[in-house]
């Protein structure tokens, strides 16, 4: 327990010291900061603030709900967490390239039309996670791109708006596969967990499950496959579905619309929004981390469930087989059964 809230706080502090890429970054705020900035993408650091701490304060939207809650707690700038910015026009944007390529398509889709033809644009992020796509990226809304910087690992392009960018709709970024087993449809966005086919550890962690009833959480619930299914076959659970991210979120709630399922889907770091107690916690949870978070949330969910967990209530987990995780759910839960594992993935189940 003591361990859990430890890292929590640590993960929290992480954010302070400023990563490489705004390190390169803050040898140009006279250009950064001519205008007020919308700042999105990988955002892990106090960028916005040594931002507004240099120029007029940037407008800073967020999929991240870590983030969004670590900033907000900052006090001095108030960050728009969710799927899409609001729709107010903005005089510059700065996107920090994210892990998924497609993700920082839809991110620039969806914060361009907020911006007037000529308005600045940069792309910044290290070397390594795919930033030399930057001109690739703008090429449909931007005549030239130039490289103004690179140092420490990280390079920085600047453009500027050619013309007024399309509309955002959020439904042109709706992908479908089929769920065949449960006839159901998962709806996904860019970028989120297992965005194209079912991941093969969910599978087999649904092939597993049986006989669930009560109040079930879904936790890292991705686009949702794992509550639907659950859903499908168990109609009178009640479900609550969580994630850290945005699209995450909203491609659960596209993928209940779109199977006429219910459930109650919300962002929470962990377990931290959860409140009472659930019959069932499952999940594929996350195993690796971003370019410079480390991951504890796993460890700290085993630590935790239990807490969680009606008398009888069951944790159902799916994990690479080579992750430790029966160790740290027997020291919670005093033992750990392997219900099913190959080469690749085990399935625990411990009951509270
Ligand atoms: C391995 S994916 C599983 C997604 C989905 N359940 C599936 O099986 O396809 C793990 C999910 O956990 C989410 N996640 C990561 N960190 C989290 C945190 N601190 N709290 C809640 N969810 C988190 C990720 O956004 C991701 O959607």
């Amino acid at each position: 327990m003591y361990n859990a809230v430890f890292k929590n706080i640590q993960e929290h502090k992480m954010y302070e010291a400023l990563t490489s890429v705004s390190e390169m970054l803050s040898r140009n705020l006279d250009t950064l900061c001519q205008q007020p900035l919308l700042v999105c993408g990988l955002l892990e650091d106090n960028m916005p603030v040594l931002l507004a701490d240099n120029g007029p304060a940037p407008r800073v939207f967020t999929t991240d709900f870590r983030y969004a809650q670590w900033l907000n707690d900052n006090g001095r700038i108030t960050p728009e967490f969710g799927s899409a910015p609001s729709v107010q026009p903005t005089q510059g944007l700065l996107l920090l390239m994210p892990k998924a390529k497609a993700e920082a398509q839809y991110l620039l889709a969806a914060c361009l039309p907020l911006l007037a033809p000529g308005a600045p644009v940069f792309i910044a992020g290290d070397n390594k996670g795919g930033v030399k796509s930057a001109p690739k990226l703008l090429s449909p809304y931007c005549k030239q791109v130039n490289k103004l910087d690179s140092a420490r690992r990280a390079s920085l392009y600047q453009a500027e708006l050619s013309r007024p960018a399309p509309a955002f709709h959020l439904n042109d970024w709706i992908s479908r596969y089929p769920l065949e087993q449960e006839d159901l449809t998962i709806c996904t966005l860019p970028g989120i967990f297992s965005a194209e086919h079912l991941d093969a550890g969910t599978q087999m962690l649904l092939n597993e499950t049986t006989r669930l009833s009560g109040r079930v959480l879904d936790f890292g619930c991705g686009a949702g496959v794992i509550g639907s299914s659950l859903l499908k076959r168990y109609p009178d659970i009640e479900l609550e579905q969580i994630d850290i991210n945005a699209l995450a979120l909203e491609a659960s709630r596209l993928t209940l619309a779109e199977n006429g399922l219910q459930a109650k889907v919300y962002p929470s770091d962990g377990l931290n929004e959860v409140q009472g107690y659930f019959d069932c916690i499952i999940s594929n949870p996350p195993f690796h981390a971003g370019l410079k978070t480390f991951y504890s949330t796993t460890e700290t969910l085993l630590c935790e469930a239990k807490r969680y967990l009606r008398p009888g209530g069951s944790l159902w987990l799916v994990a690479n087989a080579f992750l430790p995780y029966a160790e740290l759910i027997e020291q919670s839960f005093g033992h750990c059964e392997t219900i099913a594992a190959n080469g690749r993935f085990k399935i625990y189940r411990a009951q509270a």
